[in-house]
């Protein structure tokens, strides 16, 4: 790929509880081969594990949140080294880290760019974000969850039309079609995302995590088993210190101290 080789593929910074991830290959539009999969699933999955971090930040370049896989790791491969390596399998690892992760999305997020942004749980875009499922244009399709996940968040009509015509849709309209969850002008994208996260990561650990399980249960099971799923782990939560503190400081008529049990 073009750039960035002898530098780390993502750059990383952990602050107040909340996580930044920020793909460093400004060079390749932050073109996502291999190394960077495993460095950005690494990483989420150490800060998951830790009950000191409690949100994650996914951030690109001014110019390319992601650009797509990268096409030049990919060109040469046979179907036999694909299915072998299960080839992108990695990233669906990212859909099972249990804390929010917030995609802060500048510029092209495209293919696999587009995909990585919707295994994000929310997803702050810029004015001039541009989304896309160009790999038609490459003779495939996408391969990192896009015909699925893309058709969840915008529906038959719109998901067909980008992933046949390999056509992009501007921020607008990916908020308009239920993609972007805040529109903001560009310059504010990662502040808001972060912002975002800070908000998140001030609230009860337990409670996001399990708020993300149940919305996330939602695109898993029927409506009857997914409202008897939010029930049960609704109730699980007054086993939580954090639920008697925010139902008292309400009371008390002052802000919660949560401290995550
Ligand atoms: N893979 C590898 N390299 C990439 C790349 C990608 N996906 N996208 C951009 N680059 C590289 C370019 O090759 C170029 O490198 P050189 O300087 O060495 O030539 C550099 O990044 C800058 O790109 P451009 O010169 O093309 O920049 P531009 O401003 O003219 O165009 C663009 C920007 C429209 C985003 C264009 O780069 C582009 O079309 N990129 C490919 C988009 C694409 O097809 N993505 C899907 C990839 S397949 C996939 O993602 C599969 C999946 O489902 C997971």
């Amino acid at each position: 790929g073009a750039g960035g080789e002898s530098e780390a593929p993502i750059l990383t910074s952990l602050e107040d509880g909340v996580g930044l991830i920020r793909l460093n290959r400004p060079k390749a539009l932050n073109a996502l081969n291999q190394e960077t999969m495993h460095a950005v699933v690494d990483t989420a999955e150490a800060w998951d594990a830790d009950p000191e971090v409690r949100a994650i930040v996914l951030t690109g370049s001014a110019k390319a949140f992601a650009a797509g896989a990268d096409i030049k790791e990919m060109a040469a491969k046979s179907y036999p080294e694909v299915y072998a390596a299960d080839w992108f399998a990695r990233w669906e690892r990212l859909a099972e880290v249990r804390i929010p992760v917030i995609a802060a999305v500048s510029g092209y997020a495209l293919g696999g760019g587009c995909e990585l942004a919707m295994l994000c749980d929310i997803l702050v875009a810029g004015e001039g974000a541009r989304f896309g499922q160009p790999e038609i244009n490459l003779g495939v399709i996408p391969g990192m969850g896009g015909s699925q996940r893309l058709t969840r968040a915008v529906g038959k009509a719109k998901a067909m039309d980008m992933v046949l015509t390999g056509r992009m849709m501007d921020a607008q309209e990916a908020e308009r079609a239920g993609l972007v969850s805040r529109l903001v002008p560009d310059d504010a994208v990662l502040d808001t995302a972060l912002e975002v996260a800070r908000s998140i990561a001030a609230k009860s650990r337990p409670a996001t995590m399990i708020a993300k399980e149940a919305v996330g249960a939602a695109f898993e099971t029927t409506l009857g088993q997914g409202v008897r799923f939010e029930r049960r782990v609704f109730h699980s939560l007054f086993a939580t210190e954090d639920q008697k503190e925010g139902m008292a400081a309400f009371a008390e008529k002052r802000e919660p101290r949560f401290r995550g049990r």
